[in-house]
């Protein structure tokens, strides 16, 4: 398995013919056998980094014996059950080290993107809440070094900070994760702008505890009254479900009680803005926030039936 020179630079030169004809262009003809596996080497353990064939053997020129098998094995998976496989032992000159040293090629204390690419997408959770973190933006457009991230204050691996239990807003006030650098002081603070990383539920909210059944919609409130996140969730709303039907309810049976708690109820939650000033008085129009049973079928196309309603959801 001999690189073949001469048949690289036909292959180059007709590509080039065709680029210049202005006719599109024919896929590169790629010889596994001449040129070692066509797709990447992908390793996902424990952080995500590729090899590609082509870039050393096709376009470099490398022969197959500058690797194969004194730095690595000609078998996927070989290196990285090693154990050994790890940045420190590159730093030291084995494995993508041997070359990768700043010498023959970009050493490995830099250039991180060039092995590690991180997704162009930005990275998403979905719990508990729905927020979103861009490489793109922190690396492109501010230009922020991996390591000013990497692995201090995250790892270099999907999911590792969900899987803690401290990756709470209130880690972050401590300095934690996102929050070593959102702290009023380098970034914006994570106590403010939440719509910066965090996304509003698409769904209607419906509380069908105890009564049936109030409906709240984040796009009339965020999209048309253009309300920020901090407006209700600072200090009125928890930004989790179930915090208003958990509040506590009148147990008791005294009228004077009950509507006391009503009037409290209302006006700590949904009334500090319904109040007939910023917006239309949660005493006036009760059917409003109150679709009731019937609204709420008419919303669902009639079709839900009423055993569907006893638990708050939407
Ligand atoms: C710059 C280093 C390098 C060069 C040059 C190189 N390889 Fe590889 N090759 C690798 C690495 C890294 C792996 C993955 C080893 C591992 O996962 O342990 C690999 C794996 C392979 C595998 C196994 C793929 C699989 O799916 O199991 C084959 C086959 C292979 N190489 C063929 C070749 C051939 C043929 C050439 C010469 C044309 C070549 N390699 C040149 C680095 C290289
Ligand atoms: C035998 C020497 C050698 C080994 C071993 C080697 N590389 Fe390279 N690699 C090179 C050279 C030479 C270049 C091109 C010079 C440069 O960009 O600094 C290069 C370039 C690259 C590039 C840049 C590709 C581009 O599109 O510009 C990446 C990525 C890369 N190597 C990854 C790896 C990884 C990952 C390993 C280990 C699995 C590895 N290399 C092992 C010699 C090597
Ligand atoms: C030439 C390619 C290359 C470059 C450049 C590179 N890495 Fe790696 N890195 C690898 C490979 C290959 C592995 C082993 C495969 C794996 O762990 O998934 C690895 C493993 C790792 C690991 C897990 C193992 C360990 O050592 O803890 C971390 C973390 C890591 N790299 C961080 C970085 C950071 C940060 C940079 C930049 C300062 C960087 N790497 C630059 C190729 C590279
Ligand atoms: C501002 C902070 C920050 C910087 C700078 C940063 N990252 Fe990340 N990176 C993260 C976060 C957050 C995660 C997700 C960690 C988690 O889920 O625990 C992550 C995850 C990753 C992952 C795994 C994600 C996946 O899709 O598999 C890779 C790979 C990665 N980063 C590479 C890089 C590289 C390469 C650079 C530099 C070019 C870089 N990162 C710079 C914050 C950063
Ligand atoms: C290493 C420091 C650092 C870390 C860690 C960091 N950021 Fe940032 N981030 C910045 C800087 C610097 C800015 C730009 C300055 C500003 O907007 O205040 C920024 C801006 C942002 C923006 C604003 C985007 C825009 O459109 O203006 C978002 C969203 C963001 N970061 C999300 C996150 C999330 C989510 C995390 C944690 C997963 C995180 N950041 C971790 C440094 C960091
Ligand atoms: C710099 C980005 C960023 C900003 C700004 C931000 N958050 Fe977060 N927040 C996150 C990330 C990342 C998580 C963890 C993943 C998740 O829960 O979706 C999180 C988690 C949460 C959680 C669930 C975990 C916990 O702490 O209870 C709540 C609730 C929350 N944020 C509310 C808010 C509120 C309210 C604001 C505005 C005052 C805000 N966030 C501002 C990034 C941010
Ligand atoms: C006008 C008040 C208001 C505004 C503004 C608002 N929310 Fe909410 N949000 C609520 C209420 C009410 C609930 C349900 C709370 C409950 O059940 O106790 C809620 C619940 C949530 C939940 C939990 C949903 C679930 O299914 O568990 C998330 C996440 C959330 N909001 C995110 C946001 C984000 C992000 C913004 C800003 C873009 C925002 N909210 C703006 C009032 C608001
Ligand atoms: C931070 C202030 C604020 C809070 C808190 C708030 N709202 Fe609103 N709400 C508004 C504004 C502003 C409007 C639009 C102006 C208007 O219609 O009076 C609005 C409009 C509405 C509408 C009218 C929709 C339509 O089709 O016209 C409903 C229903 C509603 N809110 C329900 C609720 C419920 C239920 C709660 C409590 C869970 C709540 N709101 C909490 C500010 C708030
Ligand atoms: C701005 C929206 C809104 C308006 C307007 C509104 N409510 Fe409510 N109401 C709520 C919310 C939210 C709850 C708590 C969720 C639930 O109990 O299902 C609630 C709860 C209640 C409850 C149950 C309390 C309990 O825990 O036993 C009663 C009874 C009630 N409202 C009556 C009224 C009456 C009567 C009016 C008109 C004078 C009215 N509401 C106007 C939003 C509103």
């Amino acid at each position: 398995m001999i690189k073949r020179q001469t048949l690289a630079c036909t292959v180059l030169g007709l590509s080039t013919t065709l680029l210049l004809a202005g006719t599109s262009v024919i896929a590169e003809e790629y010889d596994e056998d001449t040129y070692g596996p066509k797709n990447s080497i992908i390793w996902n353990t424990p952080v995500k980094a590729t090899f590609d064939h082509k870039v050393h053997t096709m376009d470099l020129e490398l022969e197959c014996s500058s690797c194969h098998d004194d730095l690595f094995a000609m078998q996927r998976g070989t290196a990285v059950d090693s154990t050994e496989f790890t940045m420190k032992a590159m730093a030291d000159g084995e494995f993508c080290g041997a070359c990768h040293d700043g010498d023959t090629a970009f050493a490995t204390d830099t250039n991180c993107m060039a092995c590690h690419a991180a997704s162009e997408e930005p990275l998403m959770w979905n719990e508990p809440t729905k927020a979103a973190f861009s490489h793109n933006m922190h690396v492109e457009d501010l230009g922020l070094e991996c390591n000013s991230c990497h692995s201090t204050v995250f790892e270099m691996n999907k999911g590792a900070a969900a899987a803690m239990d401290d990756f709470t807003m209130a880690a972050f006030k401590e300095g934690k994760y996102c929050g070593a650098c959102h702290n009023g002081d380098d970034a914006f603070d994570a106590a403010s702008q939440c719509e910066a990383c965090h996304f509003p539920p698409t769904e209607k909210i419906v509380f069908n505890e105890p009564v049936k059944t109030v409906i709240f919609d984040h796009d009339i409130h965020v999209g048309r009254a253009e309300l920020s996140c901090e407006s209700c969730h600072k200090e009125v709303f928890v930004m989790e479900q179930g915090h208003v039907a958990d509040s506590e309810l009148a147990a008791s049976d005294d009228p004077a009680v009950k509507r006391a708690y009503l009037e409290t109820l209302h006006s700590k939650f949904c009334g500090t803005c319904h109040n007939s000033n910023q917006a239309f008085g949660y005493l006036t129009r009760c059917t409003v926030c109150h679709i009731g049973v019937k609204g709420y079928d008419a919303m669902h196309g009639g079709d839900v039936k009423a055993d569907g309603h006893g638990k708050s959801g939407h």
